[in-house]
């Protein structure tokens, strides 16, 4: 089974809200989309771990359906903090199994793999919060399948990236709950997440964990341990395909020229 890892395309149809996104984001978005839609063999399942669009307007998210339709598999998502989500909710209310409730946490499966989605948004705010609903829902799901695997998705990582600005904007609630849930299963989860904007790999917890970079914009390297954001770098985009078989997991590279 073969699952990409994508995230924070932020296109608007309009304007951007945020001046750090690419006048070309939508352009990037399709360069990316056409990368994974020519991946051999095909992928089974896309992760879009949030910030889809960057203002949230129901024709942000038209805008971005569009961008996603050569894509044929079934794609999962949460929101991010440039999300909006009742207009999210609207969007994938046909393909994710979103509950009644405030927060658009889910359950699904790819290919017998356990999904858990985890709703980190905080409208109006940058910085993300994962709520003690979320929390209990999380921690109730795992018990209910003590032994299954599961890929756990949220836009704000708790996992640091060593990268001070960067780290002190992305997940500032229900972080130390979450170690503590991840910590009781450390073998069998996988965490993706996005927000950081520069794609990185980390073990927290015990358990793996990746955010996927941007095409709509790419922060520099800089663990200078600065309070300064780092500089905007002109990079390949690279996200990641997740190789699942007989329960070992292989995590690849794939580069994508979005300035060519
Ligand atoms: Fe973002």
């Amino acid at each position: 089974m073969l699952i990409a890892h994508i995230s924070d395309f932020h296109v608007f149809a309009q304007k951007p809200e945020t001046p750090l996104v690419r006048l070309d984001a939508e352009r990037t978005a399709r360069r990316v989309v056409d990368n994974l839609a020519a991946f051999a063999p095909s992928l089974d399942a896309v992760v879009l771990t949030g910030d889809l669009t960057d203002g949230g307007s129901p024709e942000d998210y038209a805008l971005l359906k569009d961008i996603l339709s050569p894509l044929t598999m079934p794609i999962f998502t949460v929101p991010g903090n440039h999300d909006k989500r009742r207009a999210f909710r609207s969007a994938f209310a046909q393909s994710l199994p979103f509950g009644d409730g405030h927060f658009l946490n889910y359950e699904a499966e790819i290919g017998g793999m356990r999904v858990l989605a985890l709703d980190t948004l905080v409208e109006g705010r940058g910085e993300g919060a994962l709520a003690a609903e979320s929390l209990a829902w999380l921690e109730e799901r795992l018990s209910s399948a003590p032994e299954r695997p599961a890929l756990v998705l949220l836009h704000h990582p708790p996992f640091p990236s060593g990268i001070p600005s960067l780290d002190a904007a992305t997940l500032v609630e229900g972080r130390e709950e979450m170690a503590r849930i991840v910590r009781a299963h450390p073998a069998r989860l996988v965490l993706l997440a996005g927000h950081i904007h520069r794609p990185y790999q980390a073990i927290w917890n015990g358990a793996y964990c990746t955010v996927a970079g941007s095409p709509a914009f790419q922060m520099g390297l800089d663990l200078t341990q600065t309070p300064h954001e780092p500089p905007l770098v002109r990079e390949p985009y690279a996200y990641y395909v997740y190789r699942i078989q007989d329960g070992d997991i292989a995590v690849h590279t794939r580069y994508v020229s979005i300035d060519e």
